[in-house]
């Protein structure tokens, strides 16, 4: 059978972490046919043939932490994935998740803003198979949204028929291919939780094989006492470990990464089996209203507040509150106070510029660090810009301006040790058989270009993406193939 594609003349970063090699490729069909020297016999009357001219071709990136599960209806073509070199996605991070729903209500928790026409994951994957994304998928199921709709915003331990209901739900999802259960226990409902109830609801998952990706219930003061949960509740509960952007937030704080990545470490010599990600940028961003008390606004994280999506007050887009509190002749905190009491204040998405510029090279330094976006795909406003630049930015600023870790060992850390992890079978490496999900780049050249102040720009320096064997993206054009599949954990 004659080949689809076929990429001649690249250097091939293969995802092992081993060294780049000048080779060809072959496509039939969704998977790779063919590594090495393919003679021109090979192409067929159909045969797409691209020179690469040497640039390199990876695997396609993982983004492991995503919020994309609304996105991936509202947005199937994922352009901001798909520009950054991104074929496949995990969904349902930080404990909120599309499934499970009720019919016709919205997760008021924050991150997920999609009125449901399902109630279980098999329900949510119809709903997305039917719009044919760009992009692949896999899904976490979320502690906040089922103790959402099992509990509502009930501050106290479930019940025991509460309990069960809520495990009932995780293995549910677990049954129709979710690759694990993720919780954000700083958010509500997930800070009224304790740490049984995560234990309990984490066996159900560890049933299923899947794993416990978690955000942690504190990030700053507290963080080394939330790694400690996260290590207890793998260990007891009997799964792996994924800890979500890790870092360590709040100026005073700055310079713990390496304690933190130490206990880490010494859990793992004794048996545990944790690993991580991080987004490569100093702000964090998420729905405004978690991160505060209204009553009680916190004047020091006011302070370094930038407004992302803003519909209470379209103006504040791309402003600081302190600066907004200059000209309004009042205290930052005073801004945050006005937003989150305004009618639409609860939908307001916020940047935060909590973290330290040398925190983010320790994480990336280490091998068990795996990249993931975090981004917020709310396109309305002005979102961080991690949503269009994270796997560039690795790549350019951190690999070939910063030398923080090599081409080969970024590309491992965006491909195989996330598919490895999260249960991506026959993905995350260029080699015969593998799935064709393919980004052809120039490591000289590649760069995000989406910042703060513009943060909804696509990067230069990809010149190909190939999701399940289609060209998804090509010198700049989306070609809107629609090949992503929202797969099953390992299968
Ligand atoms: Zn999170
Ligand atoms: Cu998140």
């Amino acid at each position: 059978m004659a080949s689809s594609l076929i990429v001649r003349n690249a250097t091939i970063v293969d995802g092992s972490g081993g060294p780049g090699f000048s080779g060809d490729l072959a496509v039939t069909d969704a998977r790779i046919t063919a590594v090495g020297t393919i003679p021109a016999s090979s192409d067929g009357p159909n045969t797409v043939t691209i020179d690469a001219g040497g640039a390199c071709l990876s695997p396609g990136f993982v983004d492991v932490h995503t919020h994309d599960d609304r996105a991936l209806l509202r947005h199937p073509g994922m352009e901001f994935k798909l520009s950054q070199g991104c074929t496949s996605l995990v969904i349902g991070n930080c404990g909120f998740s599309a499934a499970p729903a009720a019919v016709g209500r919205t997760d008021p928790s924050g991150l997920i803003g999609v009125e449901p026409t399902w109630t279980d994951l098999d329900g949510f994957r119809a709903a997305v198979e039917a719009v044919r994304p760009s992009v692949n998928s896999m899904a976490l199921i979320g502690h906040n949204s089922i103790r959402t709709l099992v509990m509502g915003e009930e501050r106290r331990a479930p019940t025991v028929t509460e309990l069960d209901t809520m495990r009932r739900h995780v293995e549910a999802a677990m049954g129709q291919g979710a690759c694990g259960f993720s919780t954000g226990l700083i958010y509500r409902p997930g800070r009224w939780s304790q740490t049984d109830e995560v234990i309990e609801l984490a066996r159900a998952a560890a049933g299923g094989g899947g794993l416990y990706a978690t955000h942690m219930r504190n990030e700053g003061d507290r963080l080394l006492t939330a790694v400690d949960e996260a290590i207890h509740i793998g260990r007891t509960a009997g799964l792996p470990v994924q800890i979500s952007h890790h870092k360590s937030a709040g100026r005073r704080n700055w310079g713990r990464i390496g304690a933190s990545l130490a206990k880490i470490d010494a859990a793992n010599a004794e048996g545990a089996d944790i690993t991580l990600d991080v987004y490569p940028y100093t702000a964090g961003s998420g729905p405004m209203a978690q991160y505060f008390d209204v009553d009680n606004v916190d004047p020091e994280l006011a302070e370094v507040i930038r407004f992302a999506s803003c519909p209470a007050i379209p103006e504040y887009e791309g402003r600081m509150a302190v600066d907004l509190a200059v000209e309004e002749g009042v205290s930052a905190a005073a801004i945050i106070e006005k937003v989150l009491r305004s009618p639409k204040g609860d939908r307001t998405v916020c940047i935060q510029f909590i973290i330290d510029e040398a925190d983010v090279e320790e994480n990336l330094r280490h091998p068990l660090v795996m990249v993931g976006s975090d981004g917020i795909p709310d396109l309305k406003g002005r979102p961080h810009p991690r949503l269009f630049g994270t796997f560039p930015k690795v790549l350019a600023h951190y690999v070939r301006h910063r030398h923080v870790l090599s081409l080969e060992e970024a590309v491992r850390r965006m491909t195989s040790l996330s598919c490895d992890r999260f249960g991506f079978v026959d993905r995350g490496r260029v080699g015969e058989g593998q799935f064709a999900d393919l980004v052809l780049f120039d490591p000289a050249a590649i760069t995000d270009t989406a910042t703060y102040d513009d943060p909804k720009q696509e990067a230069t320096g990809i010149s190909l993406v190939v999701v399940n064997g289609q060209i998804a993206l090509r010198d700049g054009t989306h070609t809107g193939a629609g090949a992503g599949r929202f797969l099953h954990h390992n299968r």
